[in-house]
């Protein structure tokens, strides 16, 4: 790969995405863009940088999007903010009696499993959740993904180790082992393709904002306008969970103040 394919590739991935492509992953990128012109009979980067850049390129973006990613995650991944999600259903479950709308985001949900996750945790401590006027949105900008999460239907895990216990008692296995979550927990989940660097065709405002382990791949900037922008969509007490390796800048803590060193309160200081 010459170095001006590599950094046309970086500048496209970069655009489309928000996720840094620095050197030291150019051997990623060639090995997993190399399956790409494999799979489209394509010798050369060069055709293939032409094919992304021409007006013919629109789904093969999309594809780049897929191959470029990483969707690594895990029922109940950082369990800590499942329990401190649990110790939130009082008040959630006490507000949504009183006619309020709780509604839950997972931005860069992957194949499904914190969504699904989410939803468990909920199922658990609040009995009715699912006569509630209680709402999951899962979004991520990989479609493979999102129509894995859509799916909701999970190998059993690789090493050995037997299920989190609530994931068992909300999926069904299946006769080739794989095991389904269950229906009715589904339906309380959206699932949708999202970018989140581009607009969010949706109005309202949320409880709990998921989005954890995807910022780490941004440059600085985007970060920081992202998390301004996941709290002008919190309503004023409600939580920001991030992954355990990430942190809200400083300069956000008058709209969001830690709560616990990977998760964020909104305050009720307006945005504006
Ligand atoms: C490592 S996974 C994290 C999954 C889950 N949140 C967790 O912590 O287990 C990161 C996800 O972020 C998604 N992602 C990356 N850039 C994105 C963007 N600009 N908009 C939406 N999702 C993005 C990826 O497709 C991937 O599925």
């Amino acid at each position: 790969m010459s170095d001006a394919d590599f950094n046309a590739f970086a500048r496209v991935i970069h655009a489309q995405t928000g996720i840094v492509i620095n050197d030291g992953k150019r051997s990623m990128l060639v090995s997993r863009l190399s399956r790409r012109l494999r799979k489209l009979g394509l010798s050369e980067f060069s055709e293939y940088r032409r094919l992304l850049e021409s007006g013919a390129g629109d789904e093969e973006r999309r594809e780049l999007v897929s191959a470029i990613t990483t969707n690594v995650t895990s029922f109940f991944r950082e369990p800590v903010h499942f329990d401190v999600l649990k110790g939130l259903v009082p008040e959630l479950s006490e507000r949504a009696r009183a006619g309020d709308r709780i509604r839950i985001w997972s931005a860069g949900c992957s194949s499904g499993e914190e969504p699904y996750s989410i939803a468990m945790t909920l199922a658990e401590a609040w009995s009715g959740v699912q006569a509630a006027d209680v709402r999951i949105l899962a979004t991520d900008i990989d479609p493979e993904m999102v129509e894995k999460a859509r799916r909701g239907i999970y190998a059993p895990p690789q090493n050995g180790h037997p299920l989190p216990a609530a994931v068992s008692r909300y999926t069904r296995r299946q006769d080739n082992g794989s095991f389904a979550v269950d229906p009715a927990l589904r339906s309380i989940i959206r699932f949708e393709e999202l970018n989140l660097l581009g607009a969010w065709p949706f109005a309202g405002s949320f409880d709990v904002i998921f989005c954890r382990n995807v910022v780490i791949y941004f440059d600085a900037e985007t970060r920081l306008r992202l998390w301004r922008r996941f709290a002008e969509r919190l309503r004023p007490g409600g939580t920001l969970f991030v992954g355990h390796s990430e942190r809200v800048d400083a300069d956000l803590e008058p709209l969001l103040q830690p709560a616990g060193v990977t998760q964020y309160r909104r305050t009720t200081l307006s945005t504006k």
